[in-house]
């Protein structure tokens, strides 16, 4: 008979153990668990869940109506060992949650199950007719849809030229549905467009992009309505034309054409300046710069000065000239009235005065009269003595 009593302490203290071992191993309970434990499943992909137990036990898949059935492209379950089991799931369309659950139970007759949601999930896409290249007549209205697809709904947000378009910024807004709208487009708004669909959880984003073409009349703006040159110099007219198709820019003078020659008159390549070489009198006159595309033309006139650079430097003393001949010419005329109403004028009685000898008018005419009659006299002598 086994009796503790005369045991070996050696096997004493197996059998403890062997115990001891048996007991830890019935009390550690047995559980299930699936990996990976996220169900989402991309629409149309296959994902694999297996379940583990934590020790061997009857273990399988079942849904709410019961055991899970294997179906073709959908369900594929497999039995890896008496611990592991896994399922292929494929949700080839968008279908509402489904709950599966693996359970186990070992031979003692203990159980242990975990649930897993299976939901099918998308990945964000824009879809529909979403062009690459669109043209627009400036003032139209634009609206450019952005649909998007994926599960959860995708975020939709614009840029423009790599900058965020946010709800409404002047005449371009983002509306709900994550369509673009702008009012009257202007050739200003030409540039890059791009819808991105975001699903911000999963950090998946989708991007499309749309190159805006805005088709315009010519606009010419001329930055002086009157230029004044001087001559020997060089004066470059310039007309700031915008507009799409590029516009065709033509100068006239007058009503006749400029012949850019490159010589006389030398053109920007992009026709907006109009260099004129060596100017002189003869290019006076009014410019007109003429821009034309297919959808309209405008055109913006200028008047050029030209100086000469003797005129514009005697400009002051011109006039100062101008004034001193006048004044001269006053006097003398003032002189001649004296002189022939009263024989004597403006200039000998100042040059009079101011020598200091201030002789009375009638003082002076006698002496003069005597003056002269000395002088006929003297004429008299002369011939007499000549006689
Ligand atoms: C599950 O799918 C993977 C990849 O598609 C395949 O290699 C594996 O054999 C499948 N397992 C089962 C049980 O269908
Ligand atoms: C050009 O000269 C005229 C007079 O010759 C003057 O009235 C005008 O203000 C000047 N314009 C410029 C832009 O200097
Ligand atoms: C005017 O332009 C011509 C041609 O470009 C150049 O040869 C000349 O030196 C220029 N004259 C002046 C005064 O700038
Ligand atoms: C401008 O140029 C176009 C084409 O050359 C011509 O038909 C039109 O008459 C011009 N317009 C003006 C205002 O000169």
């Amino acid at each position: 008979m086994l009796s503790i009593d005369n045991m070996e302490p050696k096997a004493f203290s197996l059998l403890i153990s062997a115990l001891l071992i048996a007991t830890v191993h019935s009390s550690r309970k047995m559980s299930v668990s699936i990996i990976p434990s996220n169900g989402e499943i991309y629409v149309g992909e296959t994902k694999y869940f297996m379940c583990k137990a934590t020790q061997e036990a009857e273990l399988k898949w079942v849904t709410t109506e019961g055991d899970l059935e294997d179906e073709p492209g959908r369900f594929e379950t497999e039995k890896v060992d008496e611990t592991l089991i896994g399922v292929n799931v494929t949700l080839s369309s968008i279908e509402p949650d489904q709950v599966i659950k693996c359970q186990g139970e070992t031979d003692s007759g203990e159980s242990s199950e975990q649930e897993i949601t299976l939901s099918v999930i998308q990945r964000p896409k824009i879809v529909g007719d979403f062009g690459s290249k669109k043209e627009f007549t400036a003032g139209s209205l634009v609206k450019i849809p952005c649909l998007a697809e994926g599960i959860p709904k995708p975020k939709v947000s614009w840029m423009r030229n790599g900058k965020a378009v946010s709800g409404s910024q002047g005449r371009i807004s983002v509306h709900a549905d994550g369509s673009l709208q702008i009012d009257q487009i202007q050739l200003e708004d030409s540039g890059i467009y791009s819808c991105a669909a975001s699903i911000d959880v999963r950090g998946e984003k989708d991007q499309k992009s749309v190159s805006i073409t805005v088709n315009a009349a010519p606009v010419v703006r001329l930055p002086n309505k009157h230029l004044n040159a001087t001559s020997k110099s060089n004066t470059s007219l310039t007309c700031s034309v915008t507009g799409n198709p590029a516009p065709h820019i033509t100068w006239r003078r007058g009503e006749q054409p400029v012949l850019h020659d490159g010589e006389k008159y030398i053109l920007s390549s992009n026709g907006q300046k109009l260099l004129i070489v060596d100017l002189d009198k003869s290019d006076e006159g009014e410019y007109t710069c003429n821009a034309t595309n297919s959808l309209g033309m405008e055109s913006a006139s200028l008047v050029l000065e030209v100086t000469s650079e003797h005129e514009k430097g005697l400009g002051a003393g011109v006039i100062v000239g101008i004034l001193l001949i006048l004044f001269l010419v006053v006097m003398l005329a003032v002189d001649l009235t004296c002189f022939r109403t009263r024989r004597r004028g403006v200039f000998m009685y100042i040059s009079t005065n101011l020598l200091g000898k201030s002789v009375p008018r009638v003082k002076l005419e006698e002496t003069e009269v005597k003056k002269g009659s000395t002088d006929k006299n003297q004429v008299v002598n002369i011939s007499g003595i000549d006689a």
